[in-house]
């Protein structure tokens, strides 16, 4: 599927976006390993969510889709059986990684795998961990690369410092701990999303933080409780981006998710000089927002702070799009994580600049981009990768003439509606070709 996208006046008008992708992979997982029933209100209904929600369905768990809800019965201790077949996770290295912790405390043998993009990412991160835990865990390449098999069991605490700043190996190594005996203490380099520890609260189970270390007893079981998933805010994050940029523009996203540990692209933009509101709205475990942004059009580079990185990981492609349609110089650096993400993001968001003509530098850890706020319209690709098709599009909003996005199938991993969302801000923004790649 290939979109056209013609460049846009300013954006007006109120939206909402879909639930937030990784509060719904722990509201599934969470919720079939707990005792009694879990309610999901507007959990994220899309490819990587679906394939965790099979997965859990595959061990053996009752579920119910009806409308937005989503009703898993939950496991308890013991409850889960061996799946008949491998589990493939498709593109989503949330729902594998947490996958694997969960399996780890049960007594069978699993096959978890993926699609192309996820076959190529690190998994020794969270084998590492599970193995010292006691689980046994293969794959390819000594259990770097999936498929994985892993033979679950008793498990013991683990006092683990984790080399990177990931939620997914943190989420992993709890969902383990929940099932081992003794304590389990976790220390991370900077604080990275903290979904699960928020989740395991609102489910009852005890877990203290303080000075950047996390400690669980193991034995514990979720219970089974209501969860209402707030709007997503890395889908939001790309009206805020385009509406900041273009001066005139209005927008309201409401009901988005603004826990601070993902906020980091509010901060960026703020920091920049965009006008942007937020309209605190509750906190039942997540905060929830309205997001206001008023166009100015008038942005400035900076320097990101690299203890921002882990709260904007996901939106940087996004943060070099705005960074190019402001004026000066903007250095990200500190993100070498995004090199194995759904693609190498360094190197797409590299070329995905650069096709539009402008000027950027690669790091190894970042880039730095020369914003001058000329854009050309050109053919761009998505690489496979869901954000990188939807920052192409932002980025082709603020062109000189009309561009195409090609290969835009993989944004249904997480946000298939986004072209009809950015029309109703911006009408006839964006036009759909079904088909090949130049479709
Ligand atoms: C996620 C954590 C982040 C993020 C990913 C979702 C999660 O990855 O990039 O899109 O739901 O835990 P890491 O934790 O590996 O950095």
């Amino acid at each position: 599927m290939t979109w056209t996208v013609s460049p846009s006046g300013p954006l007006r008008g109120e939206i909402t976006v879909p639930g937030d992708k990784s509060i719904t992979h722990r509201a599934f997982l969470l919720g079939a390993m707990a005792e009694g029933e879990t309610v999901i209100h507007r959990p994220l209904i899309a490819e990587d969510t679906d394939n965790t929600l099979q997965a859990a369905r595959s061990l053996g768990i009752e579920t119910v889709q009806s409308g937005e809800t989503v009703k898993i019965r939950g496991s308890g201790p013991g409850g889960l059986r061996e799946p008949d077949n491998i589990l493939d996770l498709g593109n989503s290295g949330t729902g594998v990684r947490l996958l694997a912790g969960l399996l780890s405390g049960r007594p069978f043998l699993t096959v978890l795998t993926g699609d192309e993009s996820l076959r190529k990412r690190p998994m020794m991160r969270v084998a590492t961990p599970l193995r010292q835990m006691g689980a046994a865990i293969d794959g390819r390449e000594g259990g770097t690369l999936l498929p994985l098999t892993v033979r679950g069991g008793e498990l013991r605490s683990i006092e683990y410092e984790s080399p990177v700043a990931s939620a997914q190996v943190k989420s992993c190594v709890l969902i383990a701990a929940l099932q081992a005996t003794g304590t389990t203490v976790f220390r991370e380099p900077a604080l990275s999303r903290d979904h699960t520890e928020r989740m395991l609260l609102q489910m009852g189970v005890k877990l203290s933080r303080q000075d950047g270390f996390l400690a669980l007893d193991g034995d514990q079981i979720p219970k089974g409780r209501e969860i209402v998933v707030p709007g997503d805010i890395s889908s939001a994050a790309f009206f805020l981006a385009a509406a900041a940029v273009r001066e005139g523009s209005r927008i309201v996203i409401k009901d988005v998710g603004v826990n601070p540990t993902r906020t980091g692209i509010v901060r960026f933009l703020q920091a920049m000089g965009a006008e942007i509101e937020i309209h605190a709205k509750g906190d039942e475990g997540e905060p929830v927002a309205d997001i206001a942004v008023r166009g100015t059009g008038n942005l400035q580079g900076i320097e990101v702070p690299t203890e921002w990185i882990p709260s904007i990981i996901d939106e940087i492609p996004l943060a070099a799009v705005v960074a190019a349609c402001s004026r000066g110089t903007t250095r990200i650096r500190g993100a070498g994580e995004l090199r194995v993400k759904e693609s190498d993001r360094i190197s797409t968001t590299v070329r995905m600049l650069q096709l539009a003509g402008v000027k950027v530098k690669e790091l190894k850890d970042g880039f730095i981009v020369e914003g001058t706020g000329s854009i050309k319209g050109a053919a761009f690709e998505s690489h496979g990768d869901h954000r990188i098709a939807m920052a192409s599009a932002i980025l082709a909003l603020m062109a000189d003439s009309p561009s195409s996005v090609s290969d835009t199938g993989c944004v249904a991993t997480s946000f298939k509606g986004f072209p009809d969302t950015l029309n109703a801000l911006s009408p006839s923004a964006v036009e759909i070709h079904k088909g090949g790649m130049s479709g």
